[in-house]
């Protein structure tokens, strides 16, 4: 059967085009990259924030609504007795033309009727605190059209969780003042509060309302708000109650005639003494700057050339040209793209998640910014240190801290033993990009406690000691409250439904409840680390001052050392109490019961520890890595990619915990959780198996996807989900929460580093490609520390692994790694 199509790719635009608004989800986009951010979805809706989506929301949203996406920025245009929008809803009118264009940081909507086009550019110019809606209306028609246009945004009284629980008090506090075009939002701004909130248009209304359900009525829906459908606006002013904005705009075309409205949301923040500019009249010299800048269809489009400007320079530091149009659109461009989304977001505000629970993750963010850090490493660092700050002195963290207030977040507190792990993981990938030692000797606090401030190599030092301190009985790690898996629960037996299976008290004490993962973990990033050591061994001899975070080299040597010997041991201990036969167990349970084992009747096998022991390439020699990824294949791998675990769990197991919870074939359960099938990838490439590899890859290559299920998939095609319904499920292939994970990271690291094989290292690019046996050749252009590197690389044998030569400007050089130099270069790789 030939599946329905909603749309599809325009590369040469970096967009992709929706030509039926009725997609089978919401198909979203993000707009902003920095301190201002908007969903968006095909339709127009979703919502605004300022840098946090609980604390600082903007625009209200109703989740899991009747329908599904409802709310957002509309424009009703009234032409004679017809309303309609130009994203189809809310009054789903039947449009004579409709097209949404998700591009980056954008999003262009198109919709026609009765021969008048309205066409609304969305996006929120760089370093600006406002979204920016730009409104073209044309008439196509041959008769003069006399429309009137409202426009519609809901404001949320600011705390997204206090919005949609304390109405006791909410429909007292709404507050609103109103200056020419300008509709102000000020609730809580005469007490605590030092920001407000605006809606303009640059031009005169004829009127406005700022009050619901004068403008809405009581008994009807955003469908058919009544002050629309009367053609008249109410000039309602909100006290209390939901408070709202609507511009009242009317707009005579003459045939063939266009006119640009351009509307601004903006967001503005006072300081203190400045807060008001007469008694209860807030301070607007700031909006009115702001208003200020994009008030003209110039400035607007100057400014939109600009994020494209930005996007171009991102998108520039690493291209590949393949002559595989799905592999270098998701390189190139979509990719790259979701790195960035869930680097500014974490797991906080998508179609899937509130924004109103999760903060960010100590583990996610850690990964997400390895997706990241080539293209603006500045943020990255600060990042690294935003996230080490929320460390405790024994090397253990918070899970989670929320953004606007850097700290830890105490709801969920710490205790999974993965966590110190990543910091490691994503410092090492910072260093490698940009070369910049200096971080390390930056003091980072505990806890956030001033005064506490240690190295941030001192916090890696910790990390890592904190793994060793927190071993069990067969020398493995203990796996505390989780690992990655935040499911595998196997300290907190709960038979509470009214309990999270997170944040309950665990039984701790006594446990023999060890990790697998961790373990092959431990060892990359234990490498990892003594790597780092030794390089900052040799870059403290060469420095002026003799030391690096206050270490000299012998230091270093030492620390390499006892980091050495640590790996060396958790490598033995893994090959001697972690091989079930076929492959490596997923862990010991708290009674030291094996989990993951042929021994079990399900849940014999798990993905994770797969993938991170054969990342480690423990056994590599002999053969156990390559054993462990033919089961992976044999009993993981499906259509649509690897499922976690096999079988999947039919009861529930209170040993266990949450991943027993989900139904077989979802989320933890054997759903393909497209996180940890680039581990088994990676994994392949290190055991040299490129058609593997590519195989196991493109099974999750939302562009492959794309092309045969856009329907069963249901979510949006150009970026990975979390996870995909895998074999067990009653819907295998149908896809849940996207956006938002760290797939979009690992997909990248994978794809650049290890299939593609250009890998950052300390001293220059290191090539090493892992290749499916029909790719023989392909170029990719790197910027690197100021060198810029046109790699072309030749397979006419097919090989799939194993550098034969590398050239250098005519030059051949010795080894694989491409030393750093400034400027243009040529480089031929044959393998
Ligand atoms: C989900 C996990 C998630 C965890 C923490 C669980 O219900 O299945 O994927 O990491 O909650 O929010
Ligand atoms: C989602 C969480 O954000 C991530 O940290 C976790 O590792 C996965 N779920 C797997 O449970």
């Amino acid at each position: 059967m030939v599946e329905k199509k909603y749309g599809h790719f325009d590369d040469a635009n970096r967009e992709y085009v929706i030509t039926d608004p009725k997609t089978p989800w919401p198909w979203i986009n993000y707009l902003g990259n920095e301190d201002f951010f908007s969903l968006i979805s095909n339709t127009a809706g979703g919502y605004s924030f300022y840098k946090d989506a609980k604390f600082r929301r903007l625009t209200r949203y109703r989740y899991n609504g009747v329908p599904m996406d409802n709310g957002g920025r509309y424009f009703y245009i009234k032409d004679g007795d017809t309303v309609w929008n130009p994203g189809w809803k809310p009054c789903k009118t039947p449009l004579d033309s409709y097209e949404c264009r998700h591009g980056m940081n954008y999003t262009r909507i198109t919709g026609s009727k009765n021969g008048v086009e309205a066409s609304v550019l969305f996006f929120v110019p760089l370093h600006t605190w406002a979204e920016v809606q730009k409104m073209t209306l044309k008439n196509l028609s041959h008769e003069a059209k006399a429309l009137k246009v409202f426009s519609f945004a809901e404001w949320c009284l600011w705390n997204a969780a206090t919005d949609m629980e304390n109405f006791q008090r909410n429909f007292s506090t709404g507050e609103v003042e109103i200056e020419g075009s300008t509709l102000y939002h000020k609730t809580e701004y005469r007490e605590r509060r030092n920001h407000y909130a605006f809606y303009t248009v640059n031009t005169e209304i004829q009127g406005y309302d700022t009050d619901r359900e004068s403008f809405i009525g009581l008994y009807n829906e955003f469908a058919e708000p009544e002050a629309v459908l009367e053609g008249k606006p109410r000039n309602s002013f909100a006290h209390g109650w939901s408070p709202i904005a609507s511009h009242y705009i009317e707009v005579t075309l003459k045939p063939g005639e266009s006119r640009d409205l351009i509307f601004l949301l903006g967001y503005v923040e006072n300081e203190q003494d400045k807060k008001f500019s007469a008694k209860k009249v807030i301070n607007k010299e700031k909006a009115h700057q702001l208003i200020n800048k994009f008030d003209t269809t110039e400035k607007v489009d100057a400014a939109f050339a600009e994020l494209n400007q930005y996007w171009d320079n991102l998108l520039n530091i690493f291209t590949v040209k393949s002559g595989n149009d799905k592999l270098d659109r998701m390189v190139n461009i979509w990719n790259q793209y979701q790195c960035m989304i869930t680097f500014c977001m974490s797991r906080s505000a998508s179609f899937f998640e509130s924004g109103i629970g999760r903060g960010m993750g100590f583990r996610d963010s850690n990964q997400d910014l390895v997706g990241f850090v080539h293209q603006i490493p500045t943020r990255a660092r600060q990042r690294i240190i935003d996230i080490a700050s929320t460390q405790f002195p024994d090397g253990g963290c918070y899970h989670q801290y929320q953004p606007l207030t850097k700290r830890g977040n105490n709801d969920i507190g710490g205790g999974f033993n993965d966590d110190p792990c990543w910091l490691i993981f994503g410092t090492v990938a910072y260093i490698k990009e940009t070369g910049d030692f200096s971080i390390l000797s930056e003091q980072v606090p505990f806890d956030n406690q001033p005064g506490s401030e240690v190295s941030l190599f001192e916090h890696l030092k910790i990390s890592m000691n904190h793994v060793i301190n927190n071993l069990g009985p067969h020398k493995l790690p203990l796996i505390g409250r989780a690992d990655w898996n935040d499911c595998l629960n196997l300290n907190c037996f709960s038979w509470d439904p009214n309990e999270s299976f997170q944040t309950t008290e665990n039984k701790g004490e006594g446990s023999k409840a060890e990790s697998l993962m961790i373990a092959g973990l431990f060892v990359v990033t234990g490498k990892d680390y003594v790597a780092l050591c030794k390089q900052l061994a040799k870059e403290a001899a060469n420095s002026h001052e003799g030391t690096i975070a206050g270490l000299a080299e012998e230091d270093y040597l030492v620390e390499a050392e006892r980091m050495q010997q640590a790996v060396d041991e958790m490598n033995e201990a893994v090959k001697q109490h972690g091989w079930d036969g076929e492959w490596v167990l997923r862990a010991y349970d708290f009674f030291g019961n094996k989990i993951g084992s042929n021994e079990n009747e399900e849940g014999k096998i798990f993905i994770e520890s797969q993938g991170w022991c054969t990342m480690a390439g423990i056994g590599l020699e002999e053969g156990l890595c390559a054993k462990a990824l033919d089961s992976a294949k044999e009993r993981l791998e499906c259509e649509h990619g690897m499922v976690l675990n096999n079988p999947a769990y039919t009861t529930y197991h209170v040993e266990m915990g949450e991943i027993s919870s989900y139904p077989e074939g979802y989320k933890e359960n054997a759903g393909i959780f497209c996180h940890n099938n680039p581990w088994v990838i990676i994994g392949e490439t290190v055991a040299g198996r490129g058609n593997d590899a590519w195989n196991h890859y493109t099974k999750i290559l939302p562009s492959y996807v794309e092309e045969k299920y856009q329907t069963l998939h249901k979510v949006e095609p150009y970026v990975n989900c979390q996870m995909v319904a895998g074999k067990d499920a009653a819907k295998p292939g149908e896809g849940k929460n996207s956006w938002l994970t760290g797939t979009a990271a690992w997909m990248w690291y994978t794809v650049s580093e290890f299939i593609l094989g250009i890998k950052p290292d300390y001293e220059g690019l290191n090539i090493d490609p892992c290749l499916p046996s029909t790719a023989h050749e392909y170029e990719v252009t790197r910027k690197f520390r100021g060198g810029e590197y046109h790699i072309i690389v030749k397979n006419p044998e097919g090989r799939e692994k194993g550098v034969k030569q590398i050239t250098v400007d005519g030059k051949t050089i010795d080894g694989t790694i491409i030393p750093c130099q400034k400027g243009k270069h040529e480089v031929i790789v044959e393998m």
